[in-house]
């Protein structure tokens, strides 16, 4: 394998004067630069590190046909003494890799992955944004480059990392979300790939949402495709539920993603002594829960909001509205421990921090 030794071209200018730090909208501004790695017969080559711009894409590439990708989200926060924490790095290439597995994309080697990471944000260090709660959205994608419309794995791929400034997803207030079910789609079958991070999942889930939304509420509850009874996740989030003190989520049964955020309230929880049960909750469960008062919190946790209240959930004409207009103690107790190690101000216990 070859050596990490990235080559570096940099960025004449800079795009950092235009950005308005006090105003990020998610997914909308890049920094300066970008990664980039290819793979061609049966070899990952040298890693480069270019300006960030537009890339050699032909239109005949497999990925844009039959969608073979794979992605990755995380972040990286700033100290107040001005180090930065790449946060779950190690975590995130897990998961990456598995994903690759799952569609038969050649894995990008660690050093490759992670080195890559510590030198683009080095490189890119002031664009991540120096106030609470704000930071810098890491986005590796890897994707099929062979030009063919036969359908068969590619033997060539991209590698690349971009990222970004992002802002506090609270600037607003907390506003807990509104979910409904949606029983006539699914978001993911046992086998299939709800487990793992491909872009198909998200495309598949714009008409439901889309859907959801113009009824007027934030993000689809997806439902077990089988019986459509049993609770998975909540828009792109995990979730939990907090039912007579005890923390309630769903087990990774193969078709929920294995969230890295899901894991960081998993740990916590055990910390804080607070008892912990994975396992299936069906939504008229749930209904009866919340009809005799053992139900008290509901939240979504993801790398984008960290911990996000539910206020409400409708299903086939019944409604469950808990906590609508704040974040519940137990919710706002993981948001608060999480967004402290994010920023360095209480010890990182879990060895969750790259720090560079
Ligand atoms: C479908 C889905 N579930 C859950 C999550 C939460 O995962 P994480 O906490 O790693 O961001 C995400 C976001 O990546 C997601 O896309």
């Amino acid at each position: 394998m070859a050596q990490y030794s990235p080559e570096i071209e940099r960025s004449h200018i800079t795009r950092l004067p235009d950005v308005n730090f006090d105003n990020l909208v998610f997914g909308e501004q890049f920094s300066d630069h970008q990664y980039e790695l290819l793979y061609h017969e049966d070899t990952w080559g040298s890693p480069r590190i270019i300006p960030y711009g537009p890339i050699p894409v032909f239109p005949a590439v497999t990925t844009l046909h039959y969608g073979q990708a794979v992605f990755e989200g995380m972040k990286a926060f700033r100290y107040r003494d001005g180090r930065i924490n790449i946060f779950r790095l190690e975590d995130h290439y897990n998961r990456f890799v598995r994903s690759c597995e799952r569609l038969c994309i050649p894995p990008v080697p660690r050093p490759f992955f992670v080195e890559g990471i510590k030198t683009l944000i080095d490189i890119d260090r002031e664009w991540v944004p120096r106030s609470k709660y704000k930071s810098l959205y890491i986005r590796p994608i890897v994707f099929a480059s062979d030009q063919t419309l036969g359908l068969r794995r590619s033997r060539s791929y991209r590698f690349h990392i971009l990222c970004g400034p992002v802002g506090d997803y609270y600037s607003e207030g907390i506003k807990p979300i509104r979910l409904t079910t949606m029983p006539q789609y699914v978001r993911a079958v046992q086998g299939g790939v709800g487990d793992v991070k491909v872009p198909g999942n998200y495309a598949a889930s714009l008409k439901p949402t889309l859907e959801a939304q113009e009824k007027g509420y934030t993000q689809v509850l997806w439902l077990d495709a089988r019986e459509h009874r049993f609770v998975e996740e909540v828009g792109s989030m995990n979730i939990f539920f907090v039912i007579d003190d005890v923390l309630v989520t769903p087990p990774l049964n193969g078709t929920i993603l294995p969230g890295i955020t899901r894991s960081c309230v998993l740990e916590l929880a055990l910390l804080k002594g607070l008892r912990v049960d994975e396992r299936p909750v069906s939504i008229d469960e749930l209904i009866g829960l919340h009809g005799s008062g053992s139900l008290s919190e509901i939240f979504g946790s993801g790398t984008a909001a960290v911990i996000s209240p539910v206020g409400h959930i409708h299903h086939q004409g019944r409604t469950i509205t808990i906590l609508s207009k704040e974040m519940g103690p137990v919710a706002r107790w993981f948001y608060d421990q999480i967004t402290a190690v994010h920023h360095g101000e209480i010890p990182d216990e879990k060895s969750w921090c790259t720090i560079i």
